[in-house]
């Protein structure tokens, strides 16, 4: 199992109890985080995020790509468009038509709609949670993978027909999508904790 797995593997075991996890999985750690993972001072929920991000960061480089940069999307060539829906956390409806391969991460930021996306589309955060409204569109769309799960596990207001925006890319048999957006997202920083 590689050090990654290993480690998702103990914080879900870790996930209703104390949190105990071998001092191998910490050695990706930054100072800081490593400092605050290790203090009884926060909560086992914050440590849990501080450790997932951490080993997320060493392992994917994830700050390689900007926030910034994404949110970039094609127009949709005539005849091909997609509908896409937003609800934001307010009720209110935002609707769109994009292209083939958009992912809900760039399509929301592209529009100016509350999606913050603190990693930058890399699987490595849950700020880009988004509750799809149809059970059944939810099933069209290809499921998650371990690390978008492990993402999802920390993510406030978890349902079962929640994704991570940034890995939901729009097909055409997905046309006519509503995702909600969450009243709240989770966005630890180890600078918040001093
Ligand atoms: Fe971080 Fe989607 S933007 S997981």
């Amino acid at each position: 199992m590689t050090l990654w797995k290993e480690a998702a593997h103990q914080l879900r075991r870790a996930a209703s109890r104390t949190v105990s996890v071998d001092r191998r999985h910490i050695s990706g750690l930054s100072g800081a985080r490593k400092q605050l993972f290790q203090s009884n001072k926060i909560s086992q929920a914050v440590r849990r995020d501080l450790y997932v991000r951490g080993i997320a960061q060493s392992r994917r480089q994830f700050s390689v790509t900007s926030a910034a940069a994404h949110g970039h999307i094609t127009p949709p060539k005539p005849g091909e468009e997609i509908n896409v829906s937003f609800i934001d956390k307010d009720g209110e409806r935002y609707d769109f038509q994009v292209s083939e391969g958009d992912n809900l991460l760039d399509i929301a930021q592209a529009n100016d709609l509350e999606m913050e996306g603190a990693c930058g589309g890399s699987c490595a955060c849950s700020t880009c949670h988004v509750i799809v409204e149809d059970a059944e569109l939810y099933d069209r769309i290809p499921e998650p993978d371990d690390d978008e799960n492990d993402m999802l596990d920390l993510a406030f207001g978890l349902t079962e027909t929640s994704r991570l925006g940034c890995q939901v890319k729009m097909k055409k048999d997905l046309d006519g999508l509503v995702v909600r957006l969450p009243a709240m997202t989770r966005n630890l920083q180890a600078s918040d904790f001093k």
